[in-house]
């Protein structure tokens, strides 16, 4: 059974479709609670970039737009979580994706008497990501998103944290782009009520800007906050 956690335990999911802006709030969050970020889809690139077992066998499914089979990520995840970096929280981007995997999480919480403070949901509509996704450039080495017009870095083509060059993910090519968006209309999106359902569900409107957004996210952690010191 889930309930909020002491707040003291940040322990965060970031819920959305893709190009929602869950990385780009993620990198604000970062620097407002000293968290680990623990993102599925950044491990699983890393993977594929070292040529490793895991990245090999993710590589057709990601390239694909699919997801990866929940044998692959669930222990990967889980052991992330449990280590001694995210014993005060984390904040979880791109995972639980499907039933299988929030109900290992929900177990592995169970087991360790540990409790998901809040799943934020950044809502957006299908048109505006696939203007997002077009526009989108990450860091080959921060993995940090930029967009091209609504949140540039402060030089072309460069990382503002380390001055790494920007590039277009092998996954944002239009068809691609469009299959993700099906794979979390479908295996996806029914997670938002389930987590509704066991009270963790806070809705955050994503097609505001990224500033707004970041200062909504803030605004329902605070509350949470008073609700736990009442
Ligand atoms: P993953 O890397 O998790 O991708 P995703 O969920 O599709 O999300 P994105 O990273 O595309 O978007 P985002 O929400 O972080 O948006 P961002 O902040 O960059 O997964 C990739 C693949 O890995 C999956 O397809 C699957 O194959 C595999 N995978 C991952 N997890 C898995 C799992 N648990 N199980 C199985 N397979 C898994 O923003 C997007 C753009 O919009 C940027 O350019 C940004 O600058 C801009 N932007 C952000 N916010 C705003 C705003 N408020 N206004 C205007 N522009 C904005």
């Amino acid at each position: 059974m889930y309930v909020s956690t002491p707040v003291r335990e940040l322990n965060l999911i970031l819920f959305g479709p893709p190009g929602a802006g869950k990385g780009t709030q993620a990198a604000r969050l970062q620097d407002d609670f000293r968290l680990p970020y623990v993102a599925t889809g950044d491990i699983l690139r890393a993977a594929k970039q070292e040529g490793s077992e895991l990245g090999l066998a993710a590589k057709r499914y990601m390239d694909a737009g699919e997801l990866v089979p929940d044998e692959l990520v669930v222990d990967l995840i889980i052991d992330r979580i449990e280590q001694e970096d995210c014993q005060d929280g984390f904040i979880l981007d791109g995972f639980p994706r499907t039933r299988p995997q929030a109900d290992a999480l929900g177990a592995a919480f169970e087991r360790l008497g540990r409790r998901i403070t809040a799943v934020l949901l950044i809502d957006v509509p299908d048109e505006e990501v696939v203007s997002r996704i077009s526009g989108r450039r990450v860091s080959v080495k921060t993995g940090r998103p930029y967009h091209v017009e609504t949140d540039p870095p402060k030089h072309e083509g460069r990382c503002d944290i380390d001055g790494s060059r920007l590039v277009q993910r092998d996954d944002d090519r239009p068809e691609v782009v469009k299959k993700r968006l099906d794979v979390y209309h479908s295996e996806t999106e029914p997670l938002i009520s389930y987590y509704d359902e066991r009270g963790l569900l806070r809705r955050v409107d994503g097609t505001r800007s990224p500033t707004e957004v970041h200062d909504h996210i803030r605004a329902v952690l605070a509350t949470l906050r008073l609700e736990e010191d009442l």
